[in-house]
Parts: C-alpha cells; structure tokens; sequence
C-alpha cells in the first residue's frame, strides 16, 4: 500500500491560487476498492459500475411502481440500470500539505454516491447521507504537516433509487487551505435586485469564517465586466458577525440570459492589518426571475415560456462520472433543438454542469428530492428526510445561488405527501427555507396528482404550481390555482427506440413487444402521459401556462419502460436523443417547433426495407415550413399542410383518434406511402406557398465503408476532454445503412485512450468500456479521452466480419 500512496500523492495536482492565500488541491488520483482487499489506481471523478456486467441480478426489484398504477408486484430488472452499483466502495489517496501551521482544511465534495463517511489520518472526520448533496468537511483537526491519508467509505444500498444513481466519488473532490480567517465561497451572495435599461442594483454578501476575536479585518470587492475590466470596486470593514453587506449599481450591465450567458467576475481579497491574507473568485451573472399571473415566467423583465428538458445525471455509457466535454456535447444538441432550460432531475447538479450551463446559456431548475417521509421505493431518501433535509436543501442552495442559469428551485417530485396537509406544511417550509437562502427565484416542484394537490393546498402554497403530464387537467387545475399560471414540471414521456419502426403505425399507449423496442414514428406515450404536440399545443394556446420541461432530453440508465418486466431492457426509451447522444425522430420534432432560428425538414423512416416492397409504408415529415409535398421515386403522393388552429377536445386523456388529431397541427403525415426502393424526395413550401427546402432518403445497398464523423477535430490534452466520434456504414454511393448491426472493433492508438462506446440499444448487454460493440440501427459512438501530451491520436475503426478499416486523427493540444 505505502507506494499506492507514494504514486497517488505524486499524481495529486495542487493548484495555489495564490501564494500567500489559499490552496486548492483537485484531488484526482485515488486508489479504490470493493473489498479493502484488492486495490486498483482510479482518476476522480470515477463511477465503479458502469464497467458492468450487465445483469438483472443487481438490484432486482419485485415491487409494484405505484406511480405508474400498479396494484401487483412484479420483477423490475433494469430498474436501476442492470449494473453492479450496490454495495461497499472505499476509496483512498495521500495529499501533501506541506507545512499546516495555523491553516484551516477544507474538503469539499460535490456529492459522492453513498453515504460517504471521511476518514483522514485514520480518524473519521464526517459522514453525509444522501449521494448527490455537495458538502463540506472541516478536516483541520486531523490534519497533519506533510502527507494526510484520506479514506472514503461508501454504500449503496439495494432499491434506493428509481433510476441508475451510479456508484463511487462520481464528482469532483478538492481540499482548500484557507488561513484561520478566511472567506466563505458559500457565504459570499452576488444577488441581482432590479435590472431596468440602463443599471442594474446589486447586493453582494460576503461571509468570513474564523473572524470571531480578530481584529482589523477588511474586505475589497471588484466586479469585473464580462469584457475583463474591473467595472465597480468597494471596500468595507467587517461587522461583528463577520458579514459583509453593500449594494450597488451596474450600468449598462450585460444581462445573463441564455441567449446572452454574460458571466461577471466577483474578486473578494480579505485583509488584515492592510495585508492581503485570502482571495477568491466567484463567476457569477446579473439577472432577475418573476413569475405572476400576468406575465407569466420572466427573466429579466421579458416574458418567455420555458422550453426545457427534464435530465437524470448519467452521462449514457460514461455512466454518472461527470465530466465537461459530455456535458458541453449535450448543451450543444440541445440549444440546436432549441432549449433552452434544463431539470436536474431529481437531484441536486454538480458545480461542472451548472458552470457549462451558465457559460453556455441554458436556465436550470435544480431539483432535490425524489421523495420526502414516505418512501418510493423501499431504501429510498425517506431513510433520511427527517434528520437531513434542512441541510440537503442548504446545501443545494448555498452551492449554486450564485449561478445565474438558475431560474427556480425544486423542492420535490411526485412527492407522495400531495393529499395531506402535512405534505402542504413541508412545502412551505422548504419553500420557506430557499427563500431565505436565495429570495432571488421562485420555488417549485412537480405535482402529479392534481386533484389531492389542490384539495389539500399543497399545490396553492408554492411560488410555481408544477404539473406532471394530465395536461386535460390543466384548465380544470386552474380555476383553484390563485397563482394565475402553471408549469409543465415534466412532460410528454413519449417513447421510442432510435431507428426502429414498426407496421402497421398506430397512435397509441405504449405496450411492451417481444423485441424490446418502441417505434419511432413517435406515436406511443404512457399511460400517464401523452405526445409532444399536447404539450406544444398548451404552450401556444393557453395563455396561463410558462413552460415545459420534457421527460427526459436523453435517455438514461435504468427505468426502462414500457419494458420494465423485458430482461434485457436497462435504459429508458423516453429520451429524445438515445443513451449515446445520438438525435431520435423526436428531436426534429421538437426542433421545428422550438428553434426559431434555423429550418428543419426532417424525413422518418428510413428507406431500406427490402421486406415491405409494394406494403404501406407512412412518411412522416418533421418541419417548421407550413406545407410540404412527398416524392417517391419522382411520383408526387401528394401535398400537405399543416393543420393549423385545429382545436380538439383537451379535457379528457389522449386516445389514439385525438393524439393523432394534434399531431396533424406539426407533422406533416402521408398514411399510404406504398415501399419501393429507391428515394424518398420532400420538397417544403414557405408561408407564401413557394418552394423553400429539399430532403431526401434513399434506400442502402450493400455496405463498403465506415463513416466516422467527430464532434471535434481537437481536443485539449488535459487527460480528461473527451471526443464523440459516431460510426455508421455506408454503401458505395455514401448513403448510410440505417439497419446495419455488424460488429464494430475501435483501437486507439498515441496521444488518446479508448474511453466507452455507446449503441443507444436499451436491450444490448454489450460493455460500455470494452472497445468492441455491434451497432444498433446502423450506429453507435465511440468516445475517445485525452491523454495529457500533445500530439495526436490515432482511431482505427474497423468491421472485422466485412472487411473494412477506417482511421481518423486527432489533435491533442
Ligand atoms: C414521472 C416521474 C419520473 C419518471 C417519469 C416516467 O412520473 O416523475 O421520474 O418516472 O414519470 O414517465
């Protein structure tokens, strides 16, 4: 163990943020073991599951999802993911302090899944409960000069979570060296009071820490303008309690949206006796959020509805450890689609996504609970509500109130308590609890029993009334909502397999197959739910609503309905992209209506079904144009536009005949397209009836050749920046072949390491991190991670059973 520890310790990457100041240590090198026995070198942040095996035995859970109606227990296999994530961890590492002196230590952990207990120098330190809160350890007690052994201990427990958790210190760790008075990073407030044309107000708090007794302490706040200037400076002394209170005005100020992500700098040095002894640096923003009857949601004074998407954390085969090229990979297909806000559901972020979210541009609801006294699934949070909330939820908002991507909190999903009156009065509380801490957004969660909700009040009680799906229940849920207004908390949970379709076409609730797939004509929803156009048709037409956040933008690991009794089916097929990232149909759809900026025409199916010659075969086009008229091998089937201002009965549950109905409003849908091989030809028309665009599908011959397209020509050799590289086969003539299943072999060679592939197949028991996996409906992708030299990065792609080799470089700087 004693060279584990020399090695670790040579690997840690101590970054002194200034010399006579504090110290950051990013503490990436850990051994880690299952056994305490056998130990093996892992880089934070690392997910001990997600390298599998794939097998229903992990978690298996005989239980009745009551959320879904059921009455019966039965086997749920891929609940959680089919993966090995229950069970013991330890990890462990050495940190060299150098000389401790009167220095203070802080460990800061932005969650670890669960139940991490601390241990430094052998003596435990501390113990947090729930997996995704980000907490702090005052470790100076048991540090020592030189090097300090810090040992985590973790434990998962069996049907704690409704969906793949992950497993291990999944997200950064780092200990700060602060001196004996120091500022609190989650004590300093950069709060935005008013925004009109031409200033902003601003109150910024500063809180210290081991102030009590010291004398001539002050402290000088600069703001620097997004451009780099320092734009406003103030100094102020220090009150008794070791606060820091001013307020002051920004002119001109660049205001944080997420079409404009302006991000202001706060630089807070703390001096005594005129000596600069800490410093610390806040990215922040300025932006105000409201939400009445009138206007509806606004940020910064301007109405907008939310177009948003509900996200679990996984990373699809990168499993949950967070890394920031896979979340900036999202941000982008997502503002391609038009998004703009996102609901960490159901659990708190991690400080990585909410800094790309708020440097990109996307608003976020940073949620908490999945449950609160009584239990969702038998281990659940509930295990520790009642001991632990108050700090979960201070925790949450004291470590992301300064982001300004956020735009609400959340306090709760589906929370059973919905019907009483003690669920109502928890509301408040917390609702009370993230005013306190942050009076700068409004407070919300997801209700999904309207009518216990508004019975019992708890629905009235909140800053944001949040609805799931019931959207018939909507017009009848307001007239008891002295709010005015409501949000689609969660919406659509339409599913659907990437590439697979499935004849005849109907409208309807899912219903599981033999094959473990849905089709993707995007015609199959829950029975609790609904198709997107339900939702896009409340956003248009009724003025009361603010938004929707859409379950879910990807796919993700565990709660694979409607195969939740199918073994082997371990991942959702709710996503509008697939695990691998790779768009479904269903992200054109929500394209042509939510991007306004750019067109989308968008044909669906594919045209390859050498089995359907002469058989109905419905195209459906997705498209913002108005019109379109369909080709098949030059032979008009015929023009059609879009059924606009259809109006259909919304205050019952979809059937087949109306989700088809409304769907008839943004598809453009030809029912008795007859298969013949060959090209699928839509030519759209703009609102003035002129032709506008052209698209085209044609059928694939035999294959004789990989494509492989990167997200990035370069990535930055920091040993953790990642490129997602998607492969397909293609015939002679290029055109790819949407059914392809062969077997794909990645070998990466030089200045880059095979990281994880990914087919978006929910039922594929294939390895994440072995370099060899079958495509699914003609894809998959290879993920490829940096290495830390420059230079570059060979990846050789091959299908052995065909023959064929295709290499791509590259660039590592
Ligand atoms: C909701 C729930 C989500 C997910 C979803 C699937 O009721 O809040 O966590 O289970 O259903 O449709």
């Amino acid at each position: 163990m004693k060279l584990i520890y020399f090695v670790v310790s040579l690997l840690l990457t101590p970054m002194v943020l200034n010399a006579q100041t504090r110290q950051e240590y990013n503490l990436k090198a850990w051994s880690f073991s299952r056994d305490s026995i056998h130990w093996q070198q892992v880089t934070v942040p690392h997910d001990w599951a997600i390298s599998g095996p794939f097998d229903k035995k992990w978690d298996l859970q005989v239980v009745a999802i009551e959320q879904n109606g059921e009455k019966e227990k039965s086997e749920k296999s891929g609940r959680s993911g089919a993966l090995p994530w229950i069970g013991k961890g330890y990890y462990s590492t050495v940190v060299n302090v150098g000389k401790v002196g009167d220095k203070r230590a802080i460990l800061e952990f932005d969650g670890a899944m669960a139940e991490p207990t601390v241990y430094v120098n052998g003596r435990r330190a501390g113990y947090w409960a729930y997996g995704y809160t980000p907490f702090r350890l005052d470790i100076t007690p048991y540090l020592k000069n030189g090097d300090n052994k810090i040992d985590v201990s973790l434990q998962n427990v069996e049907e704690s979570s409704r969906w793949y958790p992950g497993a291990g210190i999944y997200r950064p760790v780092k200990l700060v060296m602060t001196p004996p008075v120091a500022i609190d990073p989650w004590g300093t407030y950069f709060r935005t009071l008013s925004v009109g044309k031409e200033e902003a107000k601003i109150a910024v708090d500063t809180r210290l820490r081991g102030y009590e007794g010291q004398k001539n302490l002050a402290v000088e706040v600069r703001v620097y303008h997004p451009k780099g200037y320092v734009e406003r400076a103030f100094h102020a002394s220090v009150g008794e309690n070791g606060l820091v209170h001013d307020e002051i005005t920004l002119h001109n100020p660049r205001l944080w949206s997420p079409e404009t992500p302006h991000i202001y700098k706060v630089e807070t040095c703390l001096y005594q006796d005129n000596k600069l002894i800490d410093r610390t640096v806040l990215k922040t923003g300025v932006r105000t959020v409201t939400v009445d009857s009138i206007h509806g949601f606004r940020l910064n004074g301007v109405s907008r509805k939310i177009k948003g998407v509900c996200l679990h954390h996984d990373l699809g085969p990168l499993g949950t450890a967070v890394n920031k090229a896979a979340l900036i990979r999202q941000m982008k297909q997502l503002k391609d689609m038009g998004a703009d806000a996102i609901r960490t559901a159901h659990n708190m972020p991690s400080q990585m996504q909410m800094e790309v979210y708020d440097s990109l541009g996307m608003m976020v609801m940073p949620e908490s609970f999945d449950m609160w006294i009584y239990p969702k699934c038998k281990n659940g949070y509930a295990r520790f509500f009642q001991e632990w909330h108050e700090r979960d939820i201070t925790n949450l908002v004291l470590a992301n109130r300064n982001h300004p991507s956020v735009v609400m909190w959340s306090i709760g999903n589906e929370i059973p308590e919905q019907w009483s009156e003690q669920g109502r009065d928890i509301s408040k509380q917390l609702q009370e609890h993230c005013h306190r801490l942050d009076p700068s957004v409004p407070v919300t969660q997801g209700m999904d029993r309207a009518e216990a909700a508004l019975k019992s009040g708890f629905a009235q009680v909140m800053d944001v009334p949040g609805f799931n799906y019931r959207v018939y229940k909507y017009d009848r849920n307001m007239k008891s909502l002295p709010q005015g207004f409501l949000l689609g908390a969660e919406t659509a949970s339409t599913v659907s397999s990437r590439g697979i379709y499935k004849f005849p076409v109907t409208f309807r609730v899912t219903k599981a197959g033999a094959d473990g797939q849905v089709s993707s004509y995007d015609t199959e929803w829950c029975s609790w739910s609904n198709l997107p156009e339900e939702d896009f048709i409340a956003d248009e037409d009724k003025s009361y609503t603010i938004g929707q956040f859409v379950w879910t933008g990807y796919d993700y690991l565990g709660e694979p309905t409607p195969y939740d009794e199918y073994w082997p089916s371990r991942s959702s097929y709710f996503g509008i992209m697939d695990l691998a990232g790779l768009p479904k149909d269903r992200f054109y759809l929500y394209r042509s209506v939510w991007n306004k900026e750019k067109h989308t025409l968008h044909i669906l199916p594919h045209w390859t079904w050498p089995e359907r010659k002469g058989k109905v075969t419905p195209v459906f086009v997705y498209t913002d144009y108005p019109e379109a008229e369909l080709f098949v091998n030059g032979e008009s089937q015929g023009r059609i536009r879009k059924a606009f201002g259809l109006r259909v009965d919304d205050q019952n549950p979809s059937t087949g005949v109306l989700a088809k109905q409304r769907a008839r409003r943004y598809r453009l849908m030809w029912d008795n397209v007859i298969y013949q091989p060959g090209e699928l030809k839509v030519v759209a028309y703009d609102a003035q009836g002129m032709p506008a665009a052209e698209q085209r599908v044609e059928t694939a011959g035999e294959p004789a050749a990989i494509k492989l397209e990167a997200d990035r020509q370069t990535i930055h050799a920091n040993g953790e920046d990642l490129c997602f590289i998607t492969v397909s086969l293609v015939d002679d003539k290029g055109v790819e072949l949407p059914r392809a299943t062969n077997d794909i072999v990645v070998n990466v060679t030089g200045n880059a390491t095979f990281r994880a592939m990914c087919n978006g197949d929910a039922t594929s028991l294939e390895s994440f991190v072995k370099p060899q996996m079958k495509l699914f409906s003609g894809k998959l992708v290879v993920v490829v991670q940096a290495g830390t030299q420059p230079g570059n990065a060979d990846v050789e792609v091959s299908a052995p059973q065909l023959g064929l080799k295709k290499r791509i470089t590259i660039a590592t700087q």
